[in-house]
């Protein structure tokens, strides 16, 4: 479907000149475009657009809620698609259901070892670097550009950052091999593809999760194959 975006102002984002398009749809009664959005800030991971081919849209390290009508000309024909993936069904025009990332997060189960309240937390010793390694990777806020970039449509890039984020954290231990041989197998069950090697997952994502992740997940599963014998 093509539709006309007028009033539209520079600053405004993305989101927002779909609202107004919106709204100038829903006054003639026509059917508003679906698509989804929560904070609008780039922290909940909600807007899944893939702009121009892009997933997230032409800037780096930015979620599509953040791209601003600035980085195009006026009088400019935008193509906007939904996540496509297998594994995300597509609801309604641009809203996909990305439910099987949750139930990948819930095949890692949780966190059993007790380390008492938040003062006793901060109190365990840990190396300024792995701390930071560990901080960059919970920074995947899930949004599903990494699978929708991906020509395999493989979940590698967002399974190894949740991995990598427990892995490397003392209170990540007691069930760190079980929780990756679960979260790989529930990704396969999703009907998530496997991973070639391409970096496209890297280039698109609003977090600049590093693709060395994927290497420490791989580790980690056959670190996990050891200890269990296979
Ligand atoms: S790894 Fe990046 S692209 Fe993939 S889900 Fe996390 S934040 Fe989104
Ligand atoms: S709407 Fe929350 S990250 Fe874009």
């Amino acid at each position: 479907m093509d539709y006309v975006a007028d009033n539209v102002s520079l600053d405004m984002s993305f989101l927002e000149m779909l609202d107004v398009v919106n709204e100038g749809l829903i006054r003639k009664r026509e059917d508003a475009i679906a698509f989804d959005s929560d904070c609008r800030e780039g922290i909940c991971g909600m807007c899944s657009l893939v702009v121009n081919g892009v997933a997230h849209g032409p800037d780096r390290g930015t979620t599509v809620c953040q791209l601003h009508m600035r980085r195009f000309k006026d009088g400019d024909t935008i193509t906007i698609e939904p996540w496509r993936a297998r594994a995300f069904p597509v609801v309604k025009d641009l809203v996909v259901d990305r439910s099987a990332f949750d139930r990948i997060v819930a095949a890692g189960g949780y966190v059993s070892v007790n380390c008492g309240g938040a003062p006793d937390g901060n109190t365990i010793p840990i190396p300024k670097d792995i701390a930071e390694t560990a901080m960059d990777s919970a920074a995947c806020i899930g949004c599903g550009a990494c699978v929708a970039a991906c020509k395999n449509a493989s979940a590698h890039l967002f399974v190894s950052a949740k991995i990598s984020h427990l892995a490397l954290l003392p209170q990540g231990q007691p069930e760190r091999y079980r929780r990756v041989v679960a979260m790989i197998a529930q990704a396969d069950a999703e009907g998530f593809g496997s991973c070639s090697n391409e970096g496209e997952c890297e280039a698109v994502c609003p977090k600049e999760i590093p693709i060395q992740n994927i290497a420490r997940m791989t580790r980690e599963y056959f670190r996990a194959m050891l200890v269990a014998g296979k």
